[in-house]
């Protein structure tokens, strides 16, 4: 009698019986018959057998030691900083973002840094043409580096390209471009888009080669974001950039191999990308008096300290509705310290227009920027400058309280260094270094120091 579940199917002619006999009824074949298992119910888990068994589910300890991965130091500072220092092998990393932000510069920069560090590096475009891609790269100054360039958008012949050659780093610009003929779909579309991530990431950890993809970002949704593959990858970063400004910020959406909160700054010029390696001072209006209005936020991005100018407006409204306009903030937080001004501190800007701007194209999340903001709103809605030495930070609560951030010292030691003497923040903060420490405990201590321009 057979066990339950199990059946015999012929090795010869694929008949399925349900006792195992010495030679296959159907087609006559001797010793063809090999037990199987019946498809069960959903749900039902097979037995072990033979050497499933051996080959167990293996459990380690959270404690135990993993050597750290090999990285591919790219020699393009700011990119590697924010891959977590260095592209691990065998990775695969998602780059996206506007088109035209200048995602091909940055790679092309970093695969000709890396191939002159002697990494084997291949970028292949689909689409530029290889004599497109070769003049950029002489316009940049890299043409001197061997890395191995290709125009292709059929995957097929990617893949089996990079099976034939061993590659150590290998850009794919961009994901969007490239097609499968396993799939009816047109290219750019959610289906060839993950087809070719999902056969792109599994060469990357088949052959231990690095795999970068460019992903444009489009906000009429024509072509599938990438915001589809990010699960598939190791690592997502984003390219940004305000158009009308040199500076593009690198940062770190996701990744399995490093913090998420670093950024890499770089200037975009004539030749290529040039790398910032001390952004602190690049946000800040240096030049003359500082006008009521502004105020200096002591941020930190990642790991670095960066200062960067916070500008309000505060104007009468021609309108019924008041206009609220911010670039580089975030509106609901605008919206949460324009009520927490009118409710706790008795400054009623609800019926006027409210500008906020940050400076150089930044884009700030910190809530730590939230005095900052709330002090150039009030300098301009009063009329009164902050004092030209002065930084501020700090979060503020719903209750009108001034709290505590991370990382005081390092930002009032960066501003020091900047030539700031004066810092308005939390109470708590702890002046030092030349640095003289305004603690506010109420959003409305800050704010009638503004007004009544108490600065000593
Ligand atoms: P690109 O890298 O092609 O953008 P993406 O790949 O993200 O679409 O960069 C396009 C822009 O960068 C283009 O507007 C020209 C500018 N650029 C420079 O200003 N200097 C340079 O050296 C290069 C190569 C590009
Ligand atoms: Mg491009």
């Amino acid at each position: 009698m057979a066990r339950d579940g199990a059946v015999y199917a012929c090795q010869s002619c694929g008949a399925v019986q349900t006792k195992w006999a010495g030679q296959c009824p159907a087609c006559n074949a001797w010793n063809s018959l090999v037990e199987e298992l019946q498809s069960r119910p959903p749900g039902a888990l097979a037995p072990a057998r033979g050497t499933s068994r051996a080959k167990g589910l293996a459990f380690e300890g959270l404690k135990d030691e993993t050597p750290a991965p090999p990285r591919i130091t790219t020699g393009v500072e700011e990119f590697d900083r924010v891959c977590g220092g260095g592209v691990v092998p065998g990775s695969a990393i998602l780059l996206g973002g506007d088109p035209g932000v200048g995602k091909s510069t940055l790679l092309m920069q970093v695969a000709a840094e890396a191939a002159r560090r002697g990494a084997r590096c291949a970028y292949i475009s689909g689409e530029e043409a290889v004599e497109q891609v070769r003049s950029r790269a002489q316009r940049m100054g890299l043409a001197d580096a061997p890395v191995k360039l290709a125009a292709e958008t059929a995957l097929r012949t990617i893949v089996d390209g990079l099976k034939r050659e061993p590659f150590d780093l290998v850009i794919i610009d961009s994901i969007q471009t490239l097609w499968s003929d396993a799939h009816e779909a047109g290219p750019g579309s959610v289906t060839q888009v993950r087809a070719a991530a999902g056969e792109l990431v599994r060469l990357a950890k088949s052959r231990g080669v690095a795999i970068v993809l460019v992903g444009h970002v489009t906000k009429e949704g024509t072509i599938a974001g990438p915001r589809v593959i990010e699960h598939m990858v190791d690592a997502v970063l984003a390219f940004e950039g305000e158009r009308g400004y040199p500076f593009r910020i690198l940062r770190g959406a996701k990744n399995r191999f490093g913090a998420t909160d670093e950024i890499g700054v770089f200037e975009m010029g004539d030749a290529g990308l040039r790398e910032v390696r001390n952004p602190s001072a690049l946000f800040l209006n240096t030049s003359g008096q500082r006008a009521a209005g502004a105020a200096v936020f002591a941020g930190i991005e990642g790991s670095r300290p960066v200062l960067v100018e916070f500008q309000a407006l505060v104007a009468p409204s021609a309108y019924g509705t008041p206009r609220r306009a911010v670039v580089g903030w975030d509106s609901g937080r605008l919206a949460m310290v324009l009520a927490v001004l009118e409710a706790r501190c008795g400054l009623s800007l609800g019926d006027r227009d409210v500008y906020l701007n940050v400076a150089g194209g930044l884009r700030i999340t910190e809530p730590a920027a939230d005095l900052a903001a709330a002090a150039a709103l009030a300098s301009s809605a009063l009329d009164e400058a902050l004092p030209q030495d002065c930084v501020v930070f700090g979060e503020i609560s719903l209750s009108g309280e001034v709290r505590s951030v991370s990382r005081m010292d390092s930002r009032l030691k960066e501003a020091a260094k900047l030539g700031f003497r004066r810092a308005l923040g939390p109470a708590d903060m702890d002046g030092g270094n030349g640095m003289g420490a305004i603690g506010a405990g109420r959003l409305a201590d800050a704010i009638a120091r503004i007004g009544e321009a108490r600065w000593d």
